[in-house]
Protein backbone atom coordinates (compact mmCIF):
# COMPACT_ATOMS: atom_id res chain seq x y z
CA UNK A 1 0.00 0.00 0.00
CA UNK A 2 1.37 3.23 -1.26
CA UNK A 3 2.02 5.91 1.55
CA UNK A 4 -1.37 8.22 1.53
CA UNK A 5 -0.97 8.91 5.04
CA UNK A 6 2.45 10.45 4.85
CA UNK A 7 1.67 12.21 1.60
CA UNK A 8 -1.57 14.32 3.46
CA UNK A 9 0.66 15.24 6.22
CA UNK A 10 3.20 16.27 3.78
CA UNK A 11 1.19 18.39 1.35
CA UNK A 12 -1.20 19.68 4.68
CA UNK A 13 1.97 21.46 6.05
CA UNK A 14 2.54 23.40 2.79
CA UNK A 15 -1.00 23.81 1.31
CA UNK A 16 -3.08 23.15 4.16
CA UNK A 17 -5.04 25.38 6.03
CA UNK A 18 -3.22 27.43 9.24
CA UNK A 19 -5.16 29.77 9.81
CA UNK A 20 -8.95 28.58 10.58
CA UNK A 21 -10.08 30.04 14.15
CA UNK A 22 -10.16 26.91 15.50
CA UNK A 23 -6.43 25.91 14.48
CA UNK A 24 -5.12 28.59 17.28
CA UNK A 25 -5.62 27.10 20.14
CA UNK A 26 -5.86 23.68 20.07
CA UNK A 27 -7.69 22.82 22.97
CA UNK A 28 -10.12 19.64 23.17
CA UNK A 29 -12.87 22.49 23.78
CA UNK A 30 -12.13 24.36 21.04
CA UNK A 31 -12.00 21.77 18.74
CA UNK A 32 -15.15 19.68 20.40
CA UNK A 33 -17.24 23.04 19.41
CA UNK A 34 -15.85 23.70 16.19
CA UNK A 35 -16.16 20.02 14.65
CA UNK A 36 -19.96 20.02 16.31
CA UNK A 37 -20.79 23.74 14.50
CA UNK A 38 -18.93 21.91 11.39
CA UNK A 39 -21.01 19.05 11.71
CA UNK A 40 -23.48 20.27 9.13
CA UNK A 41 -22.56 23.64 7.83
CA UNK A 42 -20.11 25.55 5.94
CA UNK A 43 -16.79 26.86 7.44
CA UNK A 44 -17.50 30.40 6.17
CA UNK A 45 -21.15 30.08 7.86
CA UNK A 46 -19.38 28.99 11.12
CA UNK A 47 -16.52 30.85 11.46
CA UNK A 48 -18.46 34.23 13.41
CA UNK A 49 -20.93 31.54 15.17
CA UNK A 50 -17.74 29.89 16.26
CA UNK A 51 -16.27 33.54 17.52
CA UNK A 52 -19.30 34.65 19.30
CA UNK A 53 -19.63 31.45 21.20
CA UNK A 54 -16.20 31.52 22.51
CA UNK A 55 -16.14 34.85 23.53
CA UNK A 56 -19.84 34.24 25.74
CA UNK A 57 -17.98 30.79 26.77
CA UNK A 58 -14.81 30.43 26.88
CA UNK A 59 -14.98 26.72 28.97
CA UNK A 60 -17.08 23.67 29.45
CA UNK A 61 -18.54 25.17 32.60
CA UNK A 62 -19.69 29.00 31.35
CA UNK A 63 -21.59 26.57 28.49
CA UNK A 64 -22.86 24.74 31.24
CA UNK A 65 -24.15 27.88 33.09
CA UNK A 66 -25.99 29.23 30.01
CA UNK A 67 -29.72 29.35 30.43
CA UNK A 68 -31.62 27.45 27.39
CA UNK A 69 -32.45 30.85 25.83
CA UNK A 70 -29.29 32.60 25.89
CA UNK A 71 -27.54 29.27 24.01
CA UNK A 72 -30.31 28.95 21.30
CA UNK A 73 -29.36 33.02 20.86
CA UNK A 74 -26.26 31.72 20.09
CA UNK A 75 -26.85 29.23 17.91
CA UNK A 76 -29.91 31.33 15.95
CA UNK A 77 -29.54 30.84 12.13
CA UNK A 78 -27.20 27.54 12.03
CA UNK A 79 -30.08 25.31 12.17
CA UNK A 80 -30.00 21.63 13.05
CA UNK A 81 -30.88 23.08 16.44
CA UNK A 82 -30.67 19.88 18.46
CA UNK A 83 -26.58 19.95 17.98
CA UNK A 84 -27.23 23.35 20.45
CA UNK A 85 -29.23 20.87 23.10
CA UNK A 86 -26.73 18.49 22.59
CA UNK A 87 -23.81 20.70 23.56
CA UNK A 88 -25.41 21.92 26.37
CA UNK A 89 -26.06 18.61 27.89
CA UNK A 90 -22.47 17.07 27.07
CA UNK A 91 -21.17 20.22 28.79
CA UNK A 92 -22.95 19.43 32.01
CA UNK A 93 -21.86 15.78 31.93
CA UNK A 94 -18.22 17.24 31.43
CA UNK A 95 -18.74 19.67 34.60
CA UNK A 96 -20.33 17.16 36.67
CA UNK A 97 -19.22 13.67 35.59
CA UNK A 98 -15.61 14.93 34.72
CA UNK A 99 -15.02 17.60 37.87
CA UNK A 100 -14.71 20.24 33.52
CA UNK A 101 -11.98 18.37 32.71
CA UNK A 102 -12.51 17.19 29.04
CA UNK A 103 -12.96 13.23 28.50
CA UNK A 104 -9.00 12.13 27.18
CA UNK A 105 -10.63 8.86 25.60
CA UNK A 106 -12.48 7.88 22.41
CA UNK A 107 -14.69 5.84 24.42
CA UNK A 108 -15.21 8.29 26.54
CA UNK A 109 -16.06 11.02 23.97
CA UNK A 110 -18.31 8.84 22.38
CA UNK A 111 -20.43 8.91 25.36
CA UNK A 112 -21.07 12.40 25.05
CA UNK A 113 -24.07 13.37 23.20
CA UNK A 114 -23.81 14.62 19.99
CA UNK A 115 -20.45 13.26 19.63
CA UNK A 116 -20.24 10.32 16.90
CA UNK A 117 -17.45 8.03 15.87
CA UNK A 118 -15.82 10.45 13.51
CA UNK A 119 -15.98 13.87 15.44
CA UNK A 120 -14.44 11.67 18.53
CA UNK A 121 -11.67 11.04 15.72
CA UNK A 122 -11.25 14.38 15.08
CA UNK A 123 -11.18 15.54 18.82
CA UNK A 124 -8.67 12.85 19.49
CA UNK A 125 -6.30 13.58 16.71
CA UNK A 126 -6.58 17.52 16.23
CA UNK A 127 -6.46 17.94 19.88
CA UNK A 128 -4.79 15.04 21.59
CA UNK A 129 -2.38 14.02 18.59
CA UNK A 130 -3.67 10.56 18.74
CA UNK A 131 -4.27 8.62 15.42
CA UNK A 132 -7.98 7.99 15.10
CA UNK A 133 -9.74 7.46 12.07
CA UNK A 134 -12.17 10.29 10.85
CA UNK A 135 -15.16 9.91 8.24
CA UNK A 136 -17.16 12.65 7.53
CA UNK A 137 -18.80 13.67 3.62
CA UNK A 138 -15.62 14.98 2.40
CA UNK A 139 -13.06 12.47 3.45
CA UNK A 140 -15.89 9.52 1.83
CA UNK A 141 -15.59 11.18 -1.25
CA UNK A 142 -11.61 11.09 -0.86
CA UNK A 143 -11.49 7.80 -0.23
CA UNK A 144 -13.87 6.90 -2.60
CA UNK A 145 -12.21 8.00 -5.67
CA UNK A 146 -8.84 7.00 -4.38
CA UNK A 147 -10.20 3.07 -4.00
CA UNK A 148 -12.31 3.45 -6.57
CA UNK A 149 -15.72 2.69 -5.21
CA UNK A 150 -18.36 3.29 -7.17
CA UNK A 151 -21.25 2.31 -4.15
CA UNK A 152 -23.42 4.75 -2.56
CA UNK A 153 -21.16 6.03 0.39
CA UNK A 154 -24.08 6.28 2.26
CA UNK A 155 -25.05 2.87 2.03
CA UNK A 156 -24.35 0.99 5.50
CA UNK A 157 -22.22 -1.82 4.40
CA UNK A 158 -20.10 0.98 2.03
CA UNK A 159 -19.76 2.71 5.42
CA UNK A 160 -18.85 -0.18 6.67
CA UNK A 161 -15.59 -0.77 4.07
CA UNK A 162 -14.80 2.95 4.15
CA UNK A 163 -14.24 3.33 8.21
CA UNK A 164 -12.16 -0.15 7.40
CA UNK A 165 -10.22 1.71 4.92
CA UNK A 166 -9.95 5.24 6.86
CA UNK A 167 -8.58 2.64 9.64
CA UNK A 168 -6.26 0.97 7.70
CA UNK A 169 -4.40 4.33 6.48
CA UNK A 170 -3.67 5.37 10.00
CA UNK A 171 -0.27 5.95 10.92
CA UNK A 172 1.49 7.44 13.48
CA UNK A 173 3.06 10.45 11.89
CA UNK A 174 1.67 14.05 12.97
CA UNK A 175 -2.37 12.54 13.64
CA UNK A 176 -2.85 16.62 13.56
CA UNK A 177 -1.97 17.47 10.11
CA UNK A 178 -3.06 14.21 9.29
CA UNK A 179 -6.72 14.60 9.98
CA UNK A 180 -6.74 18.27 9.54
CA UNK A 181 -4.72 17.33 5.81
CA UNK A 182 -7.95 14.95 5.00
CA UNK A 183 -10.54 17.49 5.68
CA UNK A 184 -8.50 20.44 3.34
CA UNK A 185 -8.10 17.65 0.82
CA UNK A 186 -12.04 17.41 0.55
CA UNK A 187 -12.75 21.35 0.92
CA UNK A 188 -10.01 22.51 -1.60
CA UNK A 189 -8.62 19.88 -4.16
CA UNK A 190 -11.11 16.64 -4.48
CA UNK A 191 -14.36 19.18 -4.97
CA UNK A 192 -17.35 17.16 -5.57
CA UNK A 193 -17.15 18.83 -9.54
CA UNK A 194 -14.13 19.51 -11.37
CA UNK A 195 -11.64 18.08 -8.64
CA UNK A 196 -8.02 19.51 -9.13
CA UNK A 197 -6.42 16.48 -9.67
CA UNK A 198 -3.56 17.51 -11.49
CA UNK A 199 -2.31 19.60 -7.68
CA UNK A 200 -3.57 16.48 -5.85
CA UNK A 201 -0.65 14.57 -3.41
CA UNK A 202 -2.81 11.44 -4.03
CA UNK A 203 -3.05 11.27 -7.63
CA UNK A 204 -0.40 8.95 -8.37
CA UNK A 205 -2.33 6.10 -6.97
CA UNK A 206 -6.22 7.80 -7.14
CA UNK A 207 -8.24 5.03 -9.12
CA UNK A 208 -11.09 7.53 -9.97
CA UNK A 209 -8.24 9.87 -11.51
CA UNK A 210 -6.36 7.32 -13.61
CA UNK A 211 -10.03 6.06 -15.04
CA UNK A 212 -11.19 9.41 -15.29
CA UNK A 213 -14.24 8.83 -12.92
CA UNK A 214 -14.11 11.59 -10.46
CA UNK A 215 -17.63 12.45 -12.30
CA UNK A 216 -19.02 9.14 -11.39
CA UNK A 217 -17.85 9.03 -7.90
CA UNK A 218 -19.20 9.13 -5.19
CA UNK A 219 -22.16 7.59 -6.23
CA UNK A 220 -25.51 9.71 -6.13
CA UNK A 221 -27.39 8.85 -3.23
CA UNK A 222 -31.18 7.97 -3.87
CA UNK A 223 -33.35 11.29 -3.63
CA UNK A 224 -34.86 11.04 -0.33
CA UNK A 225 -38.21 12.24 0.02
CA UNK A 226 -39.46 15.50 0.96
CA UNK A 227 -42.90 16.21 2.46
CA UNK A 228 -44.89 19.52 1.63
CA UNK A 229 -46.79 21.24 4.49
CA UNK A 230 -48.08 24.66 5.18
CA UNK A 231 -47.84 26.57 8.12
CA UNK A 232 -50.24 29.37 9.21
CA UNK A 233 -48.17 32.05 11.38
CA UNK A 234 -50.45 34.43 13.50
CA UNK A 235 -48.04 37.38 14.24
CA UNK A 236 -49.79 39.22 17.29
CA UNK A 237 -48.67 43.02 16.76
CA UNK A 238 -49.29 45.79 19.43
CA UNK A 239 -47.37 49.07 19.62
CA UNK A 240 -44.73 47.86 17.70
CA UNK A 241 -44.64 44.87 20.02
CA UNK A 242 -44.85 41.07 18.59
CA UNK A 243 -46.15 38.34 20.75
CA UNK A 244 -43.76 35.30 20.68
CA UNK A 245 -43.94 32.23 22.66
CA UNK A 246 -41.09 29.47 23.62
CA UNK A 247 -42.22 25.89 21.19
CA UNK A 248 -42.04 22.61 23.14
CA UNK A 249 -38.60 21.19 23.32
CA UNK A 250 -39.87 18.08 21.23
CA UNK A 251 -40.47 19.04 17.45
CA UNK A 252 -40.39 21.57 14.75
CA UNK A 253 -38.50 24.50 16.35
CA UNK A 254 -37.94 23.47 19.73
CA UNK A 255 -37.22 25.86 22.45
CA UNK A 256 -36.98 28.97 19.60
CA UNK A 257 -39.36 31.43 20.12
CA UNK A 258 -42.60 31.88 17.25
CA UNK A 259 -45.97 33.64 16.60
CA UNK A 260 -48.11 31.01 16.96
CA UNK A 261 -48.07 28.45 14.15
CA UNK A 262 -51.43 26.69 13.23
CA UNK A 263 -50.94 23.39 10.81
CA UNK A 264 -54.46 24.72 9.49
CA UNK A 265 -56.19 27.63 8.04
CA UNK A 266 -59.38 26.58 10.10
CA UNK A 267 -57.47 26.34 12.99
CA UNK A 268 -55.97 29.86 13.03
CA UNK A 269 -59.27 31.15 11.57
CA UNK A 270 -61.42 30.05 14.57
CA UNK A 271 -58.95 31.17 16.93
CA UNK A 272 -58.55 34.23 15.40
CA UNK A 273 -61.46 35.47 12.78
CA UNK A 274 -59.88 39.14 12.37
CA UNK A 275 -56.79 38.35 10.54
CA UNK A 276 -54.94 40.39 7.77
CA UNK A 277 -53.12 38.38 5.31
CA UNK A 278 -49.54 38.84 4.73
CA UNK A 279 -47.78 36.99 1.24
CA UNK A 280 -46.64 33.54 1.78
CA UNK A 281 -43.08 31.91 0.96
CA UNK A 282 -41.19 28.84 1.21
CA UNK A 283 -38.70 27.24 3.47
CA UNK A 284 -37.29 23.95 3.45
CA UNK A 285 -35.98 21.76 6.37
CA UNK A 286 -34.03 18.47 5.76
CA UNK A 287 -36.85 16.45 5.20
CA UNK A 288 -40.08 19.00 4.73
CA UNK A 289 -40.77 22.08 2.74
CA UNK A 290 -43.24 24.39 3.96
CA UNK A 291 -45.34 26.91 2.54
CA UNK A 292 -45.80 29.40 5.09
CA UNK A 293 -48.80 31.78 5.42
CA UNK A 294 -48.08 34.58 8.27
CA UNK A 295 -51.21 36.73 8.91
CA UNK A 296 -51.05 39.47 11.54
CA UNK A 297 -53.63 40.43 14.25
CA UNK A 298 -53.84 43.50 16.29
CA UNK A 299 -55.90 42.26 18.88
CA UNK A 300 -53.41 40.96 21.44
CA UNK A 301 -52.96 37.94 23.44
CA UNK A 302 -51.75 38.47 26.73
CA UNK A 303 -52.11 34.93 27.69
CA UNK A 304 -49.70 33.46 25.07
CA UNK A 305 -47.15 35.67 24.49
CA UNK A 306 -43.93 37.72 25.57
CA UNK A 307 -44.58 41.32 23.50
CA UNK A 308 -40.85 42.14 22.18
CA UNK A 309 -39.95 44.94 20.39
CA UNK A 310 -40.16 43.44 16.55
CA UNK A 311 -37.53 45.87 15.27
CA UNK A 312 -35.51 44.58 17.57
CA UNK A 313 -36.28 41.19 19.02
CA UNK A 314 -33.97 39.28 21.25
CA UNK A 315 -35.46 36.09 21.86
CA UNK A 316 -33.94 32.89 19.47
CA UNK A 317 -36.38 32.98 16.59
CA UNK A 318 -35.98 30.23 13.75
CA UNK A 319 -34.46 31.27 10.11
CA UNK A 320 -38.03 30.11 9.01
CA UNK A 321 -40.27 32.92 10.63
CA UNK A 322 -37.72 35.68 9.75
CA UNK A 323 -39.83 36.03 6.05
CA UNK A 324 -43.40 36.78 8.21
CA UNK A 325 -41.19 39.54 10.73
CA UNK A 326 -40.08 41.31 7.46
CA UNK A 327 -43.34 41.85 6.38
CA UNK A 328 -44.83 42.64 9.95
CA UNK A 329 -42.06 45.31 10.16
CA UNK A 330 -43.15 46.77 6.42
CA UNK A 331 -46.49 46.60 7.76
CA UNK A 332 -45.90 48.32 10.82
CA UNK A 333 -44.38 51.42 8.86
CA UNK A 334 -47.32 51.53 6.39
CA UNK A 335 -49.64 51.86 9.11
CA UNK A 336 -47.21 54.13 11.49
CA UNK A 337 -46.47 56.15 8.32
CA UNK A 338 -49.26 56.04 5.42
N1 LIG B 1 -14.84 20.50 8.75
C1 LIG B 1 -14.91 19.69 9.82
N2 LIG B 1 -13.87 19.90 10.63
C2 LIG B 1 -13.10 20.86 10.07
C3 LIG B 1 -11.91 21.51 10.44
N3 LIG B 1 -11.28 21.20 11.57
N4 LIG B 1 -11.42 22.44 9.60
C4 LIG B 1 -12.08 22.74 8.47
N5 LIG B 1 -13.20 22.17 8.08
C5 LIG B 1 -13.72 21.23 8.87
Amino acid sequence: MPNLAEKVVHWQKQHGRHNLPWQIDRSPYRVWLSEVMLQQTQVQTVIPYYLRFLEKCPSAEDLADLSTDELMQLWQGLGYYSRARNLHKASRMIVNDYQGVFPKTREELIKLPGVGRSTAAAIMSLAYQVPDAILDGNVKRVLCRYHGIYDNPKATATIKQLWDIATSHLSNDDPRAYTQGLMDLGANLCKRTKPSCQRCPLNEHCKAFHDNTTHLIPAKAPKREVRKENLYLLISLNNGHIGLSKRPKKGIWGDLYTPMVFDEYEALANYQPKHIPLSHYHHQLTHIKFTIYPYITTDHDPEHAVYEPLTAIKSATPTGIRGAIEQAKAWLSLVENP
